[in-house]
């Protein structure tokens, strides 16, 4: 919290002209805005004058020699048609900028995450998800308070003030000048309280927050909670950040029922005053008692407008912060652009070189180097290697999430590079081990939301992987609903579900990372034979700890710590007596392990 403050102050500047650059998605409510300050000015207008229709009948009517009832009768019916226009205008206001501030935020969001999507895989090793989301959720909805509860309090109640200090001055020179001492009386008192209230108020919400993510990561980790009989330790650090956020939270609301009291304290005192002063003059007749009583309206009406245009302080601090970073992330431009002039894509066979290729994540940390190789079409070559050796950087590389640092890779004869982003990644399918599903239906999934794609394809694809089995005996077949991170599939079957997505995709080249880890020797049985049809015609590149998976690939490639340090057949790595072998000998015992220690 204290850092969001600091860092508001550093880019003050920064974060007016951010929020400045937003103007735009304002501007087609221009109508709106203007509608708006009409109502306002009627708005303000009918409140102003409630005191002073009293007045007059206090003065003319009331305490004249005798009770004048027909116009008594006629101020009240003024006074109640003012009310009545008065209220229809607030309400005609409120809704239409709340219209407008959701139509703000819905245009914000969808320019964000649009945005975001556009963006290559090294934004989102940087930026963390909580962090984009709260982006796009709530600064969205700071910004939006700012273009209509800021200028709409602005506008009114600074036209509200104005209107009451002028009908003061109209009512008694004297009187209003005495009463304008409050006004920065009211004001400071204000500023002081709002700024501790704000500070209050982000310590809650800070704490608040803990809590939340406190119970998602715990939620999420139950099993392990358990597995290591952590509920006491955990009930206790879940009591610590209960007890700081009701403290915060005791805090916040005394803060906010002293400034309450101490502005009523502050009114009270100055109906006082006024009478204090203005009673003396009504004494001396040189003011009627109307007035008077006018005058103590007003001044209690002060107060409203006042203390609703230092809460704007606060609004237009937190939407400089919003905006800032708002601001900030629009400035991101994507790291891997598309050319102008991309190559079209024509027929190709799927032939992939790699011509010395280099990279690092980091500048200077190189974690491929030197790679030179070609995959002949329709070939399958295995790639093999430690942990960390660098294998799934290759396949990041060839897919262009991220761009090499020297060197080139080609994809029948033409550079990665060369292609749109788009046309690439529809030449090349990718299957990983970790098959991430949306909310959604089957069909849904495998067709991943192209509407392009009709029930039959779906339904042809799964069959071609041999998914169709499964999916038929589910509660719904192809319209059963997936469940969140598809619990209610099993690991094997999600994967199969992914390779009907391949198999909808039909690319030309066929990447799997890992695929085939973790699963048991049945389900492994069918994973194998889906992933068999899949691989057929097209070239296929697989990433495999199991080295068996790779047993029959025209060409192993062996990598270790990003050099490619073997290239064969099994036959001929294995007689070569080098990693390849080593690798391959403590393959044998790792999935057996695995196998024993499966949960
Ligand atoms: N997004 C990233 N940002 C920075 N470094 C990364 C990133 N991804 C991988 N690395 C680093 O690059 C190196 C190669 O990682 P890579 O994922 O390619 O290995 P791998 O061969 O696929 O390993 P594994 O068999 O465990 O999947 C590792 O040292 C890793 O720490
Ligand atoms: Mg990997």
């Amino acid at each position: 919290m204290s850092g969001e403050t600091s860092g508001a102050n550093r880019s003050q500047q920064d974060g007016m002209n951010s929020l400045l650059r937003l103007l735009p998605f304002a501007r087609p409510y221009l109508m709106q805005f203007i509608v708006v300050l009409i109502l306002v000015v009627i708005f303000s207008a009918t409140t102003v004058l409630q005191p002073y229709l009293v007045k007059i009948a206090i003065d003319r009517d009331i305490s004249g020699s005798h009770l004048n009832l027909h116009g008594l009768l006629m101020i009240t019916a003024i006074y109640v048609v003012a009310v009545l226009i008065g209220v229809l205008a607030n309400y005609a206001q409120i809704v239409i900028l709340q219209y407008v501030g959701q139509s703000i935020i819905r245009k914000v969001r969808m320019e964000l995450f649009a945005h975001i999507e556009r963006q290559a895989m090294s934004f989102f090793d940087t930026n963390a998800i909580g962090r984009l989301v709260t982006n796009v959720s709530s600064d969205t909805e700071t910004i939006s308070q700012f273009f209509t509860q800021f200028f709409l309090s602005m506008a009114r109640d600074g036209l509200l003030l104005f209107m009451i200090i002028f009908m003061m001055f109209e009512l008694n020179v004297r009187i209003a000048l005495y009463s304008m001492v409050l006004i920065p009386l009211i004001f400071g008192i204000s500023i002081l309280f709002r700024s501790r209230l704000r500070t209050a108020y982000q310590t809650t919400r800070t704490r608040l927050s803990n809590i939340v993510a406190f119970l998602a990561e715990n939620l999420s980790g139950m099993r392990i909670t358990q597995i290591f009989h952590q509920e006491r330790r955990q009930e206790m650090r879940f009591d610590e950040l209960n007890r700081s956020h009701r403290k915060a939270n005791i805090h916040e609301y005394q803060v906010s029922v002293q400034f309450n009291r101490v502005l009523e304290l502050l009114g009270n005192a100055a109906v006082a005053f006024v009478v204090w002063v203005g009673g003396g003059e009504v004494l001396h007749k040189v003011i009627l008692f109307g007035t008077l009583y006018a005058f103590i309206s007003y001044v209690r009406q002060f107060f409203t407008p006042i203390n609703s245009i230092t809460q704007q302080w606060n609004t237009l601090q937190s939407s400089i912060v919003a905006a800032d970073r708002i601001g900030r992330l629009l400035a991101t431009t994507p790291a891997i652009v598309d050319v102008t002039t991309p190559e079209e894509i024509k027929d190709g066979v799927g032939k992939i070189t790699f011509d010395h290729v280099t990279f690092a994540y980091k500048v200077g940390e190189n974690v491929l180097n030197d790679l030179a190789f070609e995959i002949q079409p329709g070939s399958l070559v295995g790639f093999v290697g430690a942990t960390g050796a660098g294998k799934s950087s290759i396949m990041s590389l060839l897919t262009r999430f991220y761009d090499v640092a020297g060197g080139h890779i080609l994809l029948d004869n033409v550079d990665v590079r060369q292609y749109r982003q788009q046309d690439l990644r529809r030449l090349i399918g990718i299957v990983q081990q970790d098959v991430h599903l949306f909310s959604g239906t089957v069909v849904d999934n495998i067709r991943l939301f192209r509407s392009q794609v009709t029930e039959e394809q779906v339904i042809q694809a799964a069959i071609t992987v041999g998914a169709d089995e499964f999916i038929r005996k589910l509660p719904n077949g192809y319209q059963t609903k997936i469940l969140a991170k598809g619990a209610n599939l099993s690991m094997g079957q999600r994967q199969l579900l992914s390779f009907a997505r391949i198999a909808v995709q039909n690319p030309r080249v066929l990447i799997l990372d890992e695929a085939t880890a973790s699963l048991d020797s049945q389900t492994e049985l069918w994973v194998q034979r889906g992933l068999h049809t899949l691989a057929s015609n097209r070239t296929t590149l697989v990433i495999a700890h199991r080295l068996s998976t790779v047993r029959d690939a025209d060409q192993i490639i062996v990598l270790d710590r990003g050099r490619i340090v073997e290239m064969g057949t099994h036959d001929g790595l294995v007689l070569k007596n080098g990693l390849y072998r080593k690798l391959y000998e403590k393959s044998g015992v790792e999935s057996s392990y695995a196998l024993s220690t499966n949960m």
